[in-house]
């Protein structure tokens, strides 16, 4: 079964086809990161405008790469939340006129439960067989610019989420730590980046263990950066009132020699300590038989190290997944693979359906979970 997902639930325009929820078969994404940078950050409205010019172009590369046609589409799945309003509502829309239009099923996604599925898909390898799907229950960091999870996966469609951000998802802090350190956006690659050669101990950076608690918090260690980099840093020039509706971004001037390396490393060892401790403690204690990792911070190279060093510590041989980092930023293959197993559950919607920008993971797209 060939599925055409499309996500336009944030700032990448994107559509892709997947064969039984597992073959990608093209995943196309047009990033709008160009339109974004000069404000440091996602401006909702410029998103959905983006959305609009590049939807089209994107669905036919998609659509083109698969090498199929439009008879060979089985259903069109979209994202339908958690995301920006504005920004969903394009991909919703293209999604009901080309399931109208086509005669197909018209099949909802819940955009966090799409990222879990990332861990299902293979790009097929000639001559390789594909690795088999992960193993169940699993234990799941979903860790992105708009969310911090703990989640089992008990079964297909069934989930429990044991803990979340209690302020800033971990991407988020990437991209407010990297703005105080006068770093590019968005700002989890530029932290990263600008932490290689830094020595992650210089600094005392503090690590929010919230007791036992599964929750996580980022707040502190934003304020703590803050306050290391004040004595580095110039004050800000006076704005001139001359920006327009959307604001422009102005980094801070720091001064030479401001050590941004060992900061921005001593940042980096504290978001990916916490989350990859109590993602193998939550896995060991829920007896997962696979760890999973899913988002964008998923690409994080130090978090998939440290994943790895503490799951092999702490439970011995449990595998650890982690998707290609393609499929770890937001894609819509991920969205074409969720849509496989929701249509085997029976999960479409009509033409009245609405995008759902809160959309918790736990709560069903068609209201029957
Ligand atoms: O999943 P995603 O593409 O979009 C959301 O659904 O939010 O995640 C985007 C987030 C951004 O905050 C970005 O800074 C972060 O993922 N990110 C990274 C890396 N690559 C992307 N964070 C840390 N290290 C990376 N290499
Ligand atoms: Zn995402």
């Amino acid at each position: 079964m060939n599925i055409l997902g499309i996500e336009t639930s944030c700032d990448e325009t994107a559509a892709a086809v997947v064969a039984d929820g597992r073959r990608v078969r093209s995943n196309v994404v047009a990033t709008q990161i160009a339109l974004h940078r000069a404000h440091g950050g996602v401006v909702p409205e410029l998103a959905a405008r983006g959305h609009v010019t590049a939807i089209i172009p994107v669905i036919e590369a998609a659509m083109g790469e698969a090498g199929i046609g439009r008879t060979s589409i089985d259903a069109v799945a979209v994202t339908v939340g958690p995301g920006l309003a504005g920004a969903l509502l394009v991909g919703m829309n293209v999604a009901k006129a080309l399931a109208y239009a086509w005669r197909l099923p018209l099949v909802p996604v819940n955009h966090l439960e799409a990222h879990l599925y990332a861990n299902w898909l293979v790009e097929p390898e000639p001559g390789l067989a594909p690795t088999p799907p992960p193993e169940l229950p699993a234990i799941c960091l979903l860790v992105s610019g708009g969310h911090t999870e703990l989640i089992v996966i008990e079964d297909h469609g069934r989930y429990r989420t044991l803990g979340r951000t209690l302020d800033d998802a971990a991407g988020e802090a990437f991209d407010k730590g990297a703005r105080l350190l006068g770093l590019g956006y968005p700002g989890g690659p530029a932290i990263q980046d600008a932490a290689a050669g830094g020595e992650p101990e210089r600094f005392t950076l503090p690590r929010a263990w919230l007791g036992g608690s599964d929750d996580f918090s980022f707040s502190g260690l934003k304020t703590a950066l803050l306050r290391l980099v004040a004595p580095y840093r110039l004050p800000d020039p006076p704005r001139r009132g001359d920006d327009g509706p959307f604001p422009a971004h102005r980094p801070p001037v720091l001064l030479p020699g401001t050590p941004v390396a060992d900061l921005a490393a001593g940042f980096q060892a504290a978001i990916v300590d916490v989350l990859a401790t109590k993602l193998a403690r939550a896995a060991v204690r829920e007896g997962a038989k696979t760890v999973l990792l899913a988002g964008g911070v998923a690409a994080n190279r130090a978090l998939r190290e440290r994943v790895g060093a503490v799951v092999a510590r702490e439970a011995g041989d449990l595998p650890v997944r982690v998707p290609p980092l393609s499929l770890c930023t937001d894609n819509a293959a991920m969205i074409a693979g969720a849509a496989f197993y929701a249509l085997r559950r029976g999960e479409q919607v009509g033409w009245e359906a609405e995008v759902s920008p809160r959309l918790p993971l736990t709560e069903s797209v068609d209201g029957r979970r």
